[in-house]
């Protein structure tokens, strides 16, 4: 393994991006496959010396080399191990935390499907995790050798990158993953919490994800042409299937009490799933989302350069920017936008992405089905919400149910895959009792991100909130599934916490 205080020599100078970077250290004596298990390091050029030692007079932006945060940012994706970004790369975001005076670090990971050098799968659930871990303990036993704050790390990350951000936050030092850490060489006696996680449409919650979907999509079965599944209309069987799950969503959201950030009012949704606080909050979500829009709109902050009834009617010319008119479903009276329905929204702006089912899929062929696998059995099926609703429909589809029912057999009783599932779900463990929470959540979700439902990330929103914990949630009018943000929100949110 790297240690950093033999690496000081290793600093260079990117006369561009005005930094000192330390690339490709490997973080894990015991890596199994080191070029993912690696970060880079990228601090404002004051805060080192040319020969590479800690400026704690250096000074950019607010920050010193000394009380800069630092942010850390993990590069995984759909699940898959994943290198750690470069400078100047399509994911690399370095560059405008560090005109802001803040360490950056990027972070690989391993993923569902590493293998060793032997050719075993080793980063199936919960390695990616426990890498990213890893890395942060790595990092804060060399703080002595590093710029910035190590007690104010904010870590970043979208999608997969997402849950592992929902997961940093809410499992800081939980010792639940001591004996993985002690497995992959980690520093024991450091600490892997973090002070802020800023977290960009998560997919999380992955023992429910499956219900969410079809409770979100549940009036838009002719949409199935994602790349994991089938294209064309839902049959019989799972259409079915679909309006068994969706029932269950809402039972599971009912079960539990949760509360809504900012007003602590309990959380419920209506038998009908379109009903009840938790519905209403939704919808006001999305009007609170276009409402920003249409603001920033009217006062020239977006790239789109045209009027609101413009926007509405479908007649701006962007680039790339659909003329969809929206006049029948939103609309804009200069101080609110409303939204006449979830399903008017979902069917004319946010169409079903996935099949039914979308997570845990019927073929078992997602990459969710791989991540919840084994070095055995690259992929399983993990979902019981899945597996209850098939069982549920066998009086009506006998065939379908005893076909399915027979692969998802082993998912209700298999104790290590509910470990695996437990260690990834950040919705379970929020609250966790022996572990060090972030101080501060920010989850920005885009509105026409269809890779999962937006319930997932209200929910855990919502799970935060009710224990405890501060959470900051807004979804981000027309950003798809992505860094759902407005330009420099993130840099000022850090700078306020600071
Ligand atoms: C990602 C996207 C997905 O739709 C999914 O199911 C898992 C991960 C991603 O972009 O990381």
């Amino acid at each position: 393994m790297n240690d950093v205080f033999s690496l000081r020599g290793g600093w260079v100078l990117h006369p561009e991006y005005r930094c000192r970077m330390l690339e490709d250290v490997v973080y894990t004596g015991r890596a199994k496959t080191p070029q993912f298990q690696s970060l880079s390091i990228y601090a404002p050029e004051p805060y080192l010396t040319a020969d590479g030692r800690v400026d704690p007079a250096g000074t950019c932006g607010r920050f010193t080399a000394a009380t800069a945060p630092v942010v850390f940012e993990n590069n995984a994706a759909g699940y898959l191990q994943m290198p750690h970004t470069r400078l100047g790369d399509s994911r690399d975001g370095a560059a405008k935390y560090l005109e802001r005076g803040m360490v950056y670090v990027t972070c690989g990971c391993r993923g569902r499907d590493s293998r060793d050098a032997d050719g075993v799968l080793c980063g199936k659930s919960p390695w990616s995790l426990v890498d990213l871990k890893t890395a942060l303990r790595f990092l804060r036993h060399s703080r002595e050798a590093l710029p910035g704050d190590w007690s104010r790390v904010v870590s970043v990350g979208w999608s997969a990158g997402g849950a592992m951000s929902s997961l940093l936050g809410v499992t800081g030092d939980d010792p639940r993953y001591l004996p993985y850490l002690e497995e992959n060489g980690a520093y024991l006696d450091e600490s892997d919490a973090v002070w802020a996680a800023q977290i960009y449409c998560p997919i999380i919650d992955l023992d429910h994800a499956d219900a969410a979907y079809e409770w979100q999509f549940l009036r838009d079965p002719e949409n199935e042409d994602s790349h994991v599944g089938p294209a064309g209309r839902m049959d019989a069987f799972r259409a079915a299937l679909s309006g068994e799950l969706a029932g269950r969503y809402v039972r599971y959201f009912n079960s539990r009490g949760l509360r809504r950030p900012g007003t602590d009012e309990p959380l419920r949704f209506g038998e009908d799933g379109r009903s009840g606080t938790a519905y209403r909050w939704l919808m006001k979500l999305l009007e609170e989302a276009a409402g920003e829009y249409f603001r920033r709109l009217e006062r020239g902050a977006l790239p789109l350069s045209c009027t609101a009834q413009d926007y509405l009617a479908g007649r701006c010319a962007a680039a790339g920017f659909p003329a969809e008119d929206k006049t029948a479903w939103l609309s804009w009276d200069g101080a609110r936008a409303r939204i006449a329905s979830l399903d008017d929204y979902v069917l004319r702006c946010c169409r079903r992405m996935k099949p039914c089912t979308s997570f845990d899929t019927l073929g078992m062929d997602s990459g969710e089905n791989q991540e919840f696998g084994t070095p055995e059995r690259d992929f399983m099926h993990f979902s019981p919400d899945v597996a209850g609703a098939i069982a549920a429909l066998s009086g009506r589809f006998p065939a379908e149910a005893a076909r399915y029912g027979a692969a998802f057999a082993g998912v209700r009783d298999d104790a290590a895959l509910a470990e695996r599932r437990l260690l990834l779900n950040p919705m379970r463990l929020a609250g966790a009792p022996q572990a060090v929470p972030a101080s501060y959540f920010r989850i920005r979700v885009g509105a026409r991100d269809a890779d999962t439902s937006f319930a997932v990330s209200m929910a855990f929103a919502a799970a935060l909130r009710t224990a405890g914990l501060s959470a900051d949630y807004a979804l981000v009018w027309e950003q798809p599934h992505a860094q759902a943000d407005y330009p420099g929100d993130i840099c000022r949110w850090i700078e306020e916490l600071c």
